[in-house]
């Protein structure tokens, strides 16, 4: 099942004037996308004219702003532009478009560059650098429960949750569902807790390893009725291969389907060794970053074994904002044999039907092809 998008495109400044005008007063519902198109390019306008946009463009969309064209020359002049729409409530993180949580009713600040261009290196916002390259995705909660497979979902679970992304997204879209985090690390449940959520939906966080089956435990208590458990960006990699099967038994016994984004395949000799990540945005403040193989760790082509830093850089210096040691890079093929040999129920996400299919009856190669996949592991 589609979720039902709707796009107003506009052609002229006065056809947006119109359409807020129509949203402010109620005669028309907010749509999710506004599309400026044409000659509506914002890069053209100056700094309080596209201010007083972003105000009412952003009590006027529940998703964001679409503007293929606006393309700003000169670093110093896209800084600006960039700077000045992230911190009224959108960021670009992914192509095309600008983005606000779901519905917000309040501004978020996406500018992560105010924090290098405050402290250096040192006091740049690891968390939100890492939203910037890595951490933001087409798919959330909503597309995977507007489905039939798994539309009486109730609880999502996010073990790994780090800034659970996943949940906060999700929780916009969906207040009246639970959701249940879980991580190692007290810090990422402070910046989770710290973070602004709508009134009345319930949440934890807990505090707790995902190869432990204490924690587990405690998720299923917090949880109401059917729960999907989602490992996103591939963090399964953290996990060697007995591990894995744990969290493949844990996460569909305490949960109800555990679902795991997985990525296409590919020669990990072929990977590149440093992988650069640098924006726009980054480059005019001399920021860098990249995801970089350790030294003295070359991507072992039979195991997967390989080790990993995203690191950021200027001229004068060099810091490890997260460390990826001692992953493996699981392919889906390595993934559904270990859901074979627990008897579980298989699944993927077909973005084109917006449904989960069964694994093994014949799979739409183009679709698994083109997009992020995600595989769902289900007891019978
Ligand atoms: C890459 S981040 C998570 C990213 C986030 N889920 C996402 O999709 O963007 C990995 C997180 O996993 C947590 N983590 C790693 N091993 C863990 C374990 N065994 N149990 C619980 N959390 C773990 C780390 O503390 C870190 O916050």
């Amino acid at each position: 099942m589609h979720v039902d998008l709707v796009t107003r495109k506009v052609g002229s400044w006065k056809s947006l004037d119109r359409l807020l005008r129509r949203i402010e007063s109620g005669d028309e519902l907010r749509p999710d996308w506004i599309e400026l198109k044409a000659d509506v390019d914002p890069g053209r306008l100056d700094k309080k004219a596209w201010a007083d946009w972003l105000v009412r463009l952003h009590a006027g969309v529940k998703r964001g702003i679409k503007t293929p064209h606006a393309k700003i020359k000169g670093r110093k002049k896209h800084l600006a532009f960039w700077q000045q729409t992230a911190r009224s409530g959108f960021h670009d993180f992914v192509d095309d478009c600008w983005m606000k949580p779901y519905d917000a009713p309040w501004i978020t600040d996406f500018d992560y560059i105010r924090s290098y261009q405050e402290g250096g290196l040192e006091g740049l916002d690891a968390y939100g650098t890492y939203s910037a390259v890595l951490g933001t995705w087409e798919y959330g909660v909503e597309d995977f429960v507007h489905t039939e497979f798994a539309g009486d979902v109730e609880t999502v679970v996010e073990p790994l949750a780090g800034t659970a992304e996943f949940s906060y997204q999700g929780h916009f879209r969906h207040p009246q569902m639970t959701y249940v985090m879980f991580d190692l690390d007290p810090d990422a449940k402070k910046l989770v807790e710290g973070r602004r959520w709508l009134e009345g939906t319930e949440r934890a966080f807990l505090l707790g390893n995902a190869l432990g089956e204490d924690v587990w435990i405690d998720v299923r208590k917090a949880s109401k009725g059917k729960s999907l458990a989602y490992i996103g960006k591939q963090s399964q990699n953290f996990f060697d291969a007995k591990d894995l099967f744990r969290i493949l038994q844990w996460g569909t016994k305490y949960a109800d389907h555990l679902v795991l984004e997985v990525s296409e395949p590919y020669v990990v000799e072929d990977e590149p060794t440093i992988d650069d990540l640098t924006r726009r945005e980054m480059k005019a403040v001399g920021l860098n970053v990249a995801l970089e193989d350790l030294d003295h760790v070359t991507p072992n082509p039979l195991t997967h074994h390989m080790s990993f830093d995203l690191v950021a850089w200027d001229d004068a210096d060099r810091r490890t904002l997260f460390e990826y040691h001692d992953w493996i890079g699981w392919q889906p093929a390595a993934l559904s044999a270990l859901g074979k040999l627990l008897d579980l129920d298989m699944r993927y996400f077909h973005s084109g039907e917006a449904e989960w299919l069964p694994l093994e009856e014949g799979i739409d190669t183009s679709d698994v092809r083109e997009n992020n996949s995600f595989i769902m592991f289900s007891r019978p």
